[in-house]
Formats: structure tokens, sequence, C-alpha cells
């Protein structure tokens, strides 16, 4: 989509949940690219003013940063009313994986994948899917994973967090397409960021991408399908896993991969 149509149906203000560094930072970037202001919502103040900085430099747009958990998800609303910028365009990226044995995992950290990969993305996509139904256009992006296709032994409930969102993107794409909302999940396979880097002590996943390729490609889907699976390699490694095997294999191959992550 050009800059000036993707613009006037997404902007004037993009939300990016997670937006500091890794790939939020680089859809944050794509974002501003394409001429929209941004929200950039993360914990740590001084990465996201870096962040912040770096786009008004050289994007020459506005960029408003917003220091917030997202696991508090109310405080996070009020604040959002707030701050009065009409969001066009919201990017849920932020995550919270607990990896290891299920076994070793504190109920309170199962608390915090829910809050953060399911609660929070569902309720800001029904705030703030309102104005955009309202004004007849707008978007919004999931990050779901290719860890989500299937049950992933070692990271088993931050995979099923992912599946959700990828399940809700599906059925809210049909619902909103009508209303001019486009809503996209995007199932990413393995992305050089600095969450992946330190949960993947050996070298990268075949099909690794970098955040950048990633954000372009999911922004480039937006309003074309319900799902993009960014990566040729990572497109037939979903075809794999969901069509050509069993249910049981697709586990057992996933698990190669996830079941050494500690
Ligand atoms: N990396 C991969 O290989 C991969 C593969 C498939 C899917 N994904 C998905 O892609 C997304 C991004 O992954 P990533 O590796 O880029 O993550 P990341 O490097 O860990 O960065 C996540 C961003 O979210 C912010 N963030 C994290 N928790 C937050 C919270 N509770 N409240 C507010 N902001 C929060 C971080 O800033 P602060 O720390 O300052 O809050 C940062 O800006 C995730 O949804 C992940 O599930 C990643």
């Amino acid at each position: 989509m050009r800059t000036t149509r993707f613009r006037e149906t997404y902007g004037p203000y993009a939300l990016v949940a997670g937006g500091s560094y890794g790939l939020g930072a680089a859809f944050a970037e794509a974002i501003a690219q394409r001429g929209l202001n941004v929200v950039l919502l993360a914990r740590q103040e001084d990465r996201l003013n870096a962040t912040a900085t770096r786009l008004r430099e050289t994007y020459g747009v506005d960029v408003v940063t917003f220091v917030a958990d997202v696991a508090d998800y109310e405080s996070v609303k009020e604040r959002l009313n707030d701050l009065k910028v009409d969001i066009g365009l919201l990017v849920y990226d932020a995550a919270y994986a607990p990896i290891g044995r299920f076994e070793d995992v504190s109920e309170d950290q199962l608390v915090r994948a829910t809050e953060v990969n399911v609660r929070a993305p569902l309720l800001l996509t029904k705030f703030l899917s309102a104005p955009m139904i309202e004004r007849g256009r707008g978007g919004i992006v999931l990050m779901s994973s290719l860890a989500g296709s299937q049950g992933s032994p070692n990271i088993a409930a931050y995979a099923a967090t992912k599946s959700f969102n990828a399940i809700l993107a599906e059925g809210l794409w049909k619902e909103l397409r009508p209303r001019g909302v486009d809503v996209l999940a995007c199932m990413a396979g393995a992305i050089l960021t600095p969450g992946y880097q330190e949960a993947e002590s050996a070298k990268p996943a075949p099909g690794t991408l970098d955040a950048k390729v990633v954000a372009e490609q999911t922004l480039n889907a937006l309003g074309k399908g319900p799902i993009v699976i960014p990566g040729a390699v990572n497109k037939i490694a979903r075809f794999v896993l969901t069509r050509a095997l069993s249910r049981r294999a697709a586990i057992a191959i996933m698990s190669k991969n996830t079941g050494g992550l500690s």
C-alpha cells in the first residue's frame, strides 16, 4: 500500500504496544516511515526515549512515549483516554514467555503470561476497535507465532496464548472487514530480537528473520487476509506442521526446537 493511502487508512496515530526495541521498534520505524505518528508504549523509559528521538529525527513524525506495563490494562486504558489522540492502527507486540518445564513455572508466571499475551491484547482490541468502527477505517495487528500452530513443549503456556491471538484475529478479520477495520495476526517464526537472543542460546533456527523484514511483510499484508507468515521457510514450515503432518508429529518436530529451551 502506498504511503499516502496507508496514512489515510490507518492514521493519524498508531499505537505500538511494546515498541521500544526488538520487533516492536521495527514496527514503529516502518509505520513512521509510512508517515503515521506513533504512540510508543513500553516499561523502560530510557529505551523508549531513545527510539522516540530516533524516529522523530529521521521521519519528522510526532512520537508520544507512554511508559506502562500492559499487564495493568485498566491504567493503560485510562491514560490512553487522557492522551486524546486518534489511534487508527494498533500493533500489539509485547509478550511474556515463561520458558522451561511446566512443573518449574510458577502460578504468578502463568497469570502474567495471560495478562500480557491474552487479556491486554483482547481488551485493547475491544477498546480501540470501537472508534475505528465508528470512523469506518483502521487496522489491528496481533503478534502470534508459529509456536501457536500446535503444542510446543517447554513454552506450552506461551504457545497457547499465541494461538489465542491467531484465532481472535481470524474471527475479527471476517467480522470487522465490512466495517472498514483490517485485523491481522502475524504468525512469525524466529526473529532476531533481544528477547529471542536471550532465550535461544544455540545458533538461530532455520528461517530466522531480521525484525525489519517481519515488520515490513506484516504491514504489507494488512487488509489482505487474516494471517501473515513472514519468510518462505516459515510458510513451508507452517504448511508442513498444520497440513502435511499429524498433530502428534507436528508436536514432536516443534519439541526438537523448543524442548531444549530453559
Ligand atoms: N523473537 C522471536 O523469535 C519471535 C517469534 C515469534 C513471535 N514473536 C512475537 O513477537 C513479539 C515481539 O517479540 P520480541 O522478541 O521483539 O520481544 P522483545 O524483544 O522481548 O521486546 C518486546 C517489546 O515489548 C516491550 N514489553 C515487554 N513486556 C512488556 C509489558 N509487560 N508492558 C509493556 N511493554 C512490554 C519491551 O519493552 P520493555 O521491556 O521496556 O517493556 C519491548 O519494547 C512478541 O509478541 C512475540 O511473542 C517473537
